[in-house]
């Protein structure tokens, strides 16, 4: 996992709860390269561990450019990074890493975006540009004040760019069933942004193939009720085995801790950030077993192979061998 120092070279408020934060080295080096849809993770001072998507081109390699929506209800990270960082300021983050990446494949990409959801999407804007490949963004915000990177994405989808303003009333903004509910040939869509857009989205498409539907979440999606749910589901876990096959070493995973946990245990370190499985940072390949997924990020594609190890389980009397 590549740990970095970053400096805060520049501030900009964009709009009234969003700011842009551009990042260098702090001693003048390229940064480490990195591909549209990733994101770093902050370690902030605080304690917490927030990711954020780079919003810049991904040809650029003196710079990061991310956004942070304050939101006052939140953990408390996006108001530690409007309220505590200054330019000068050195960070530390790890990555970039991604999982939220563009298909590479023919066809049409269409890219949904909701508020603050922008920010992995204007770099992929950027790379198919750069390719000259077929895409189209749809941009959902409160109001042309409230929007984010205005110029930019003009600059960049030119007519290939359709706003969304609703006021603050979602009825009165997209129609995610005409906009997107039938799929043309070869089309890939990327979803980013609040919670209500990213359910509605992924229930319209639900019937698109399998693999050709991406989202990055911000957040978890499940609610209230479903969570105590699950809460009260896991006071049935089991404990499993791991196996880990490039060491060939095997952990046992009690009822009470998951995957993660016991990997820290020993010492062998794993991307994370949520903890919750949403953010997708902890994925892990894994080569047999029968896994209890639990994560709200990965497609069923994806799970054949892949798991969340902050969430995933193995599924009763199952043993899991972990590419680790
Ligand atoms: S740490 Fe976020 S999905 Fe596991």
């Amino acid at each position: 996992m590549q740990q970095l120092i970053l400096k805060v070279n520049k501030l900009q408020q964009l709009t009234s709860g969003i700011k842009r934060f551009e990042f260098v080295s702090p001693v003048g080096d390229d940064l480490p390269v990195f591909t549209a849809g990733a994101h770093l993770d902050f370690h902030l001072d605080n304690g917490l561990i927030r990711s954020y998507s780079l919003a810049n081109n991904p040809e650029e390699s003196n710079r990061y450019v991310t956004a942070v929506l304050r939101e006052e209800t939140g953990g408390g990270g996006s108001k530690y990074m409007h309220d505590n960082v200054s330019v000068g300021d050195e960070l530390k983050v790890t990555g970039p890493s991604n999982n939220f990446e563009l298909a590479d494949i023919p066809g049409t990409h269409i890219l949904l975006g909701g508020g603050i959801g922008i920010t992995p999407l204007l770099a992929m804007g950027h790379k198919l540009k750069a390719e000259n490949r077929p895409r189209h963004l749809h941009y959902c915000t409160k109001s042309r004040e409230e929007t984010a990177f205005v110029e930019e994405v003009e600059q960049i989808f030119g007519d290939n760019l359709t706003f969304y303003h609703d006021g603050g009333d979602p009825s009165k903004g997209i129609n995610l069933k005409e906009t997107i509910g039938v799929q043309t040939i070869d089309a890939n869509l990327y979803i980013c942004g609040p919670t209500g857009l990213l359910s509605a989205a992924r229930d319209v498409t639900s019937h698109w193939t399998v693999g050709s539907v991406h989202f990055e979440l911000f957040q978890s999606t499940k609610s209230k009720e479903e969570k105590a749910a699950e809460a009260k589901l896991d006071n049935r876990n089991q404990a499993f085995e791991v196996e880990l096959a490039q060491s060939g070493r095997t952990l046992m995973i009690p009822e009470d801790k998951s995957i993660l946990q016991v990997l820290w245990e020993n010492e062998i370190e794993v991307l994370h950030a949520c903890e919750e499985g949403w953010c997708g940072n902890c994925v892990v390949d894994y080569l047999e077993g029968g896994v209890d997924h639990r994560d709200e990020v990965l497609d069923d594609l994806e799970r054949e192979s892949k798991l969340q190890v902050c969430v995933s389980r193995a599924l009763p009397g199952g043993k899991i061998i972990l590419d680790l």
